[in-house]
């Protein structure tokens, strides 16, 4: 591989020699004037240098290999470099021997956490706490930033409705509303009101856009969505991250109605730019230009490069050395404009957009990073306390029965507690993917965090009982290391049988099943939701012993718990909790916290419902019609779980659903107020949640779609009002009869309570 790295990179190390004054970049200029005095000096290929981003990948590259082109004005971003010294050291030959001194935009993705591992985005979804996950990505931005890291590839706003797609782990859910908050909460949180002040990073949204809707959930396989839906359900995220502000996008992989999201000027040009007039710059996902070619739709690596380039991808992302198809525009760019296929104009615009980023983030007037500081940003300890709450505040209570949970600390029935499990006492696993720049180590798995909870009194013991692993490796690996060997037969015995022993001699057991963090993410779609391995078994023969068995989940999808739905009494889905996640977990098995987390997608019984949401619309022959149900004879239709579901150690009562006014005109906007009350004994979160129903109009919309929600805390007793507001913005479409966005005159039905399933309900009705 090395040597191929180093063939490419030759490419980008060919000298040639043009010595002028270097433009004075600091001073009173505005950034349009500093732009353009420095578009005026570039030649071609300097210009082309500009929209080059190659990884570096300090497992099997040199400083070598990029120094020279970086030298050359030849490559204008890097990304993978996290170490402070290797990026100041990249920086200085940038901004100290490259001609024009154009310092380099150095990437990095910062999905959940830097140092600090928080929850996965999933889960961070969860929380349906929009300011948490601001805050949480705030930390994230300020870790990264200290070892100057300035970009972050996230947030990851793809709407997934397919958990079979490993990546669903990476975004908020199934739904555009949730998903819409969610987006510009993060890019709040990685930007705050400006990149350039002090721990904050220049945002990306991606992948721009249909990703999750990869036919039958294989990652980057195809996608075809139609206008409304596209514009409905899986562009409000990218529209809100657009508004928030959000200062770069990266276009998708995989081809959208048969035209390769890189190469698509319908998505680039007309939504991005001219519908949505976005004014940052778009960067490829790594090497989605050359495989253009791959896709069938470009004749050769020049034509790629056209073809994304002119569409409006402006940066290309290149793994070089690892595939053929790399660096399209580095290899190709300049005599595409030499020969006027590609107007100067364009090229000007694109390198124009990503220099003003340069100068926007405050690159130009402070290139280096100081290595001083490092430390101290990455040890406060305020970074893992709140990770801890946003664990807590991410976890899915979804089983109670007989309110098994809390337990009791000092309880004599808790004296012993077995914790069993592959993900138990795993410090990787508790992480989730993406997560490549904290220090495993520091990771608290389930059995420490509930032996922290516990103290020497209780005795807490652990058995793995069953091994799991993916049937292919995983690329990820080569990051994180591979998994020890897999077990023997003999192994395989003893070690389930060593669990179900310590099962029967404790008086609580900890079950923690799942996946593991690779089984999610990028390349790791499955075709199942089963637990992998014999961990069901494993379930069926603990719980066989008639002991109280909590059940775990740590992972990054829905998954097959239709058994345990009815057999195990208490469930938490924890997901990946990120480094505070067996503190976390600790804290709300003995109630230092109470659960409020909610479910961002509808929860299946079986993978052979995919694709179910909440959202869908109504058939004319529904459940309840008489006969010839809309329906599988052999399974419920119902999920297993609702979008928006979750249980507390409390409970709550919804009442008084009203409405401001019970009929306006179109455009007018109205509240929707309703009571909650907490019904129980102890303090808790409830997230109220409003929905609304178009009766009739120019198209068919979903028989329910979320428009407002609260996370709200509640003393024992307390109760307090709830205000939405509904009005144009809420009730406008895409209409595929009207061929654009429309409000219709209609009939509403709204709800507002705990879940999409919510019963209290009142109407609405808009007039002309
Ligand atoms: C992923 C992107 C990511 C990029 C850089 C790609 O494989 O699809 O989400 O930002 O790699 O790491």
């Amino acid at each position: 591989m090395r040597a191929k790295v180093a063939t490419c990179l030759v490419i980008v190390i060919v000298l040639f020699d043009l010595r002028v004054a270097p433009v004075k970049a600091h001073g009173p200029q505005s950034v349009d004037r500093r732009v353009d005095q420095l578009l005026s000096q570039m030649t071609i290929e300097e210009k082309v240098g500009q929209v080059n981003q190659l990884f570096y990948f300090r497992q099997f590259m040199q400083p070598e290999m990029v120094e020279p082109g970086i030298r050359e004005g030849k490559i204008g971003s890097l990304l993978f470099v996290t170490d402070p010294a290797t990026i100041n050291r990249f920086q200085k030959v940038a901004v100290e021997q490259s001609r024009l001194k154009i310092p380099l935009l150095f990437g990095f993705d910062v999905i959940h956490g830097f140092r600090t591992v928080f929850p996965v985005p999933l889960a961070m979804a969860s929380s349906w706490d929009p300011a948490l996950v601001e805050q949480a990505q705030s930390i994230a931005a300020s870790e990264a930033r200290a070892v100057g890291v300035r970009w972050t590839f996230a947030p990851m706003v793809d709407i997934a409705r397919d958990p079979r797609w490993g990546r669903i782990v990476e975004g908020a859910g199934e739904d555009p509303f949730l998903g819409a908050r969610i987006a510009a909460a993060q890019v709040r949180g990685f930007q705050g009101q400006d990149p350039s002040s002090a721990g904050r990073l220049l945002a990306c949204m991606k992948h721009f856009a249909g990703y999750g809707a990869g036919t039958g959930g294989r990652d980057y396989d195809s996608a075809y969505i139609s206008d409304a839906e596209l514009y409905n359900v899986y562009l409000p995220p990218f529209k809100a991250a657009v508004d928030a502000g959000v200062g770069s996008a990266m276009s998708a992989y995989m081809n959208l109605n048969d035209v390769p999201a890189t190469g698509n000027a319908f998505l680039l040009s007309d939504v991005l730019r001219r519908q949505w007039g976005f004014k940052g710059f778009v960067v490829s996902d790594a090497d989605s230009v050359g495989n253009l070619v791959t896709h069938g739709f470009a004749e050769d690596k020049a034509d790629a490069a056209y073809r994304a380039f002119t569409a409006g991808v402006d940066m290309e992302m290149s793994l070089p050395g690892i595939n053929t198809v790399s660096m399209a525009y580095a290899t190709s760019l300049t005599k595409l404009v030499q020969e006027g296929r590609v107007t100067k104009e364009r090229l000007d615009d694109a390198v124009r957009r990503i220099l003003e980023a340069k100068f926007k983030i405050g690159l130009f007037d402070n290139p280096y990073v100081d290595e001083s500081r490092v430390a101290a940003i990455h040890n406060n300890p305020e970074h893992r306390r709140l990770a801890r709450v946003a664990a807590q505040r991410s976890m899915v209570l979804l089983r109670n029965e007989g309110n098994m949970l809390p337990l009791v600390k000092g309880d004599p029935k808790v004296s012993s507690i077995a914790v069993i499990g592959p993900l138990a006492d795993s410090k990787r696993d508790i992480r989730g993917p993406w997560t490549l720049a904290d220090d495993p180590k520091s990771a608290v798995s389930v059995v420490e965090g509930l032996r922290n909870k516990v103290g020497s009194s209780v005795r807490v013991e652990y058995a793995p009982g069953v091994d799991i692993r993916r049937v292919y490796p995983s690329i990820f690996d080569i990051m994180s290391g591979p998994r020890p060997a897999a077990w023997s037969e003999a192994q395989k015995v003893a070690e389930f049988d060593k669990a179900v022993s310590l099962a029967r001699a404790s008086d609580v057991v900890v079950m923690v099943l799942g996946l593991h963090e690779e089984m999610s993410g990028e390349a790791a779609s499955q075709s199942t939701l089963d637990l992998p391995g014999r961990q069901l078994e494993l379930l069926q023969t603990v719980s066989g012993l008639g002991k109280p068995v909590v059940l775990v989940l740590i992972n990054g999808r829905p998954l097959d718990i239709s058994w345990a739905a009815s057999n195990i009494s208490a469930i938490l889905e924890a997901w990946h909790p990120g480094a505070e996640g067996g503190n976390a977990i600790a804290d709300i098995l003995f109630g230092d916290a109470t659960p409020g987390g909610k479910l961002p997608v509808t929860w299946p019984r079986s993978a052979a419902q995919i694709p179910i949401y909440y959202a869908r619309n109504l058939t004319q022959q529904p459940e309840s019609a008489r006969d010839f149900k809309s329906r599988y004879w052999d399974i419920p239709t119902s999920p297993l779980y609702p979008f928006g579901y979750g249980l507390s150690y409390t409970t709550f009562s919804f009442s008084n659903l009203r409405v401001s006014k019970p009929e306006v005109k179109l455009g007018e906007s109205i509240e929707v107020l309703a009571d909650v009350q907490n019904t129980g004994k102890r303090a808790g979160d409830e997230v109220a949640q409003l929905y609304i129903h178009q009766r009739y109009g120019s198209a068919s919309r979903p028989v329910r779609e979320l428009k407002g929600f609260e996370r709200i805390t509640l003393a024992a007793g307390e109760k307090k009002t709830v205000r939405f507001t509904l009005g144009k913005s809420e009730l406008t479409y895409w209409s595929s009869a009207a061929k654009g966005w429309v409000q219709d005159p209609s009939t509403f039905d709204l709800w507002v309570g705990a879940d999409s399933t919510a019963p209290l309900t009142t109407t609405l009705k808009v007039v002309r």
